[in-house]
């Protein structure tokens, strides 16, 4: 078992056939708010991303774009993949391609134990084919197409039709595993979540397991098989072994005993992957099983699947460039119940960045650091006596910090930033009710408007801190006009209430400046 305060999680590696849309950025968003929040909780954190450049649908892009898949690989990483990264603000600690060395020969060594062990035999496999999804499909998951496919079989993921195989492959006895990965769901409850995906997964693994075809000799872009050159590695085998090849696995026992296991975030199209398939062939080699493995819904766009295939994919950059890279990151966390589908628009994205994060939050911060500066000559003010109403503002900071973190240790994103926001209301509240503005007119008062306004201060801290996982850019702002010490990273979000005040405020510009748009 790895340390207790170790936190290892991970994104599920994208394929660099094509650029990256707003659906890949949510789970790297996603992914990144947890490892900010663990990081800041003290835990010893890990974010692993990476890419998947093996297989047939990354060579046919290749080959239709006239360049060698490892050329088109290494443009679309630099050009594209990485940029993203920037784009929406990920401090991912590594980034694994699995053309790295590091990555290919530990895929090698793994198979050659499972082969070695027994694990493997060779067998025929003919079924339908789908190399959008790189995976065998059942009859059961296919349906008529539409339009140019009228009358084919079609997946029913990218609605293109499907390729019949006929191959003589290596098999791994994934069927083996079923009564362990059945003990596995009974006794850990919560490996896979969310409940929905949890009772897919069962049913899955009640109805019987198969085998699955781990290599393929029709192509030659992938890890070769160990002891037969006439084959590679099927690609989902050779992408799901990221995950420990980029802890050590193979090379550093010592790093992979730190890490490992993971928290992994997947998309819920991938959940058999993760929760049946990667579990049956950690437990095949002997090593432990992941620490989770959860299934976010989908970003729709007219009901479907958002995708580039589909031609409904939306770039990032279309959203961060007029809004800002923590306003992505606050809306799709905040309004898409982390677990569910979620339907994205650029009206309620407007309508949040201006209600909720520029009068809301932004709007509340400029107008304590300003009555600070004005009443108090920028000088942190002290509380005096304290009324029910400030008390109730303190009370709040410390249940909002414990409501968020326990959230956030049940992966429930969206409630975390729903407890932090209750105070974001309340202080708006509290000013209101207080009104230090009219208080700063009468000099009787200026102890209850210093002890206003500290109050404010004091919750306005405790914000910065508790939404920094999220809003990393505005509250590094606000830390810094808040003239606390240090910088809000280093901040524990656990125990966001019990932040060191500063002795002045400095000036802050609009956290989120009104923003034109035509939608
Ligand atoms: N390469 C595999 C994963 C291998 S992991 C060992 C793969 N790549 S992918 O690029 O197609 O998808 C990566 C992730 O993006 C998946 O989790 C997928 O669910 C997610 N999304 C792709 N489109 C999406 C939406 N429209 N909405 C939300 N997430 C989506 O699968």
């Amino acid at each position: 078992m790895a340390d207790a305060s170790s936190f290892y999680i991970t994104t599920p590696i994208f394929y660099v056939n094509d650029v990256p849309h707003i659906g890949h950025a949510y789970t790297e968003v996603a992914a990144d708010v947890l490892a900010r929040w663990h990081r800041q909780a003290g835990e010893d954190t890990w974010m692993l991303t990476g890419t998947d450049e093996h297989g047939q649908k990354i060579l046919r892009t290749a080959t239709a774009n006239g360049v060698t898949p490892k050329e088109w690989a290494d443009k679309l990483v630099d050009e594209a993949w990485k940029p993203l990264l920037e784009t929406i603000d990920v401090a991912n600690d590594d980034f694994i391609r699995t053309t790295d060395a590091r990555h290919e020969l530990n895929v090698q060594k793994f198979l050659q134990q499972l082969y070695d062990d027994g694990h493997i035999y060779t067998g025929e496999y003919e079924g339908y084919y789908c190399v959008g999804c790189e995976e065998y499909k059942q009859e059961s998951e296919l349906v008529p197409g539409v339009g140019e496919y009228e009358g084919q079989l079609v997946c029913a993921i990218h609605s293109k039709p499907v390729e019949r195989l006929h191959e003589k492959n290596y098999f791994f006895r994934t069927s083996a595993f079923a009564d362990r990965l059945l003990a596995l769901y009974e006794e850990r409850p919560d490996f896979v979540q969310p409940e929905s995906a949890r009772n897919e997964v069962l049913g899955w693994v009640r109805s019987g397991l198969a085998d699955l075809s781990i290599s393929r000799s029709t192509f030659d872009w992938g890890v070769k098989v160990p002891w037969d050159d006439t084959h590679v590695v099927y690609v989902w085998f050779d992408a799901l072994l990221n995950y420990i090849t980029a802890v050590g696995y193979g090379e550093d026992d010592a790093e992979f005993a730190r890490r490992w296991p993971a928290q992994h975030i997947v998309g819920k199209d991938i959940l058999r992957f993760h929760a049946v398939i990667w579990p049956a062939m950690l437990m095949a080699a002997g090593l432990e099983v992941p620490r989770g493995v959860f299934g976010h819904g989908w970003l729709l766009v007219g009901g479907e699947k958002m995708s580039k295939s589909k031609l409904t994919g939306i770039a990032p950059s279309q959203i961060t460039d007029t809004f800002g890279s923590d306003a992505f990151r606050y809306y799709f966390m905040r309004a898409i119940h982390f677990g569910q589908d979620g339907s994205f628009s650029w009206e309620d994205l407007a309508a949040r960045y201006q209600a909720e994060l520029a009068n809301g939050f932004g709007n509340l911060a400029s107008r304590v650091i300003a009555m600070i500066t004005r009443y108090c000559d920028g000088e942190v003010p002290r509380a005096a006596e304290r009324s029910d109403a400030d008390r109730e503002i303190g009370e709040l900071e410390t249940r909002a910090t414990q409501a968020s973190w326990s959230a956030i240790q049940r992966l429930a994103i969206h409630d975390a930033i729903a407890a932090a926001w209750e105070l974001v209301d309340a202080l708006n509240g509290y000013l209101t009710a207080e009104e230090p503005w009219s208080l700063a007119k009468q000099p009787q008062q200026r102890e209850r408007l210093e002890t206003v306004l500290a109050t404010a201060y004091h919750g306005l801290g405790t914000l910065a801190v508790l939404l920094s996982p999220v809003l990393p850019q505005a509250t590094a702002k606000l830390w810094a006009a808040l003239g606390a010490p240090g910088t809000v990273q280093e901040q524990r979000v656990d125990r966001a209430h019990e932040w060191s005040v500063g002795d002045r405020v400095a000036p802050l510009e609009a956290l989120f400046p009104r923003v034109e748009v035509s939608v």
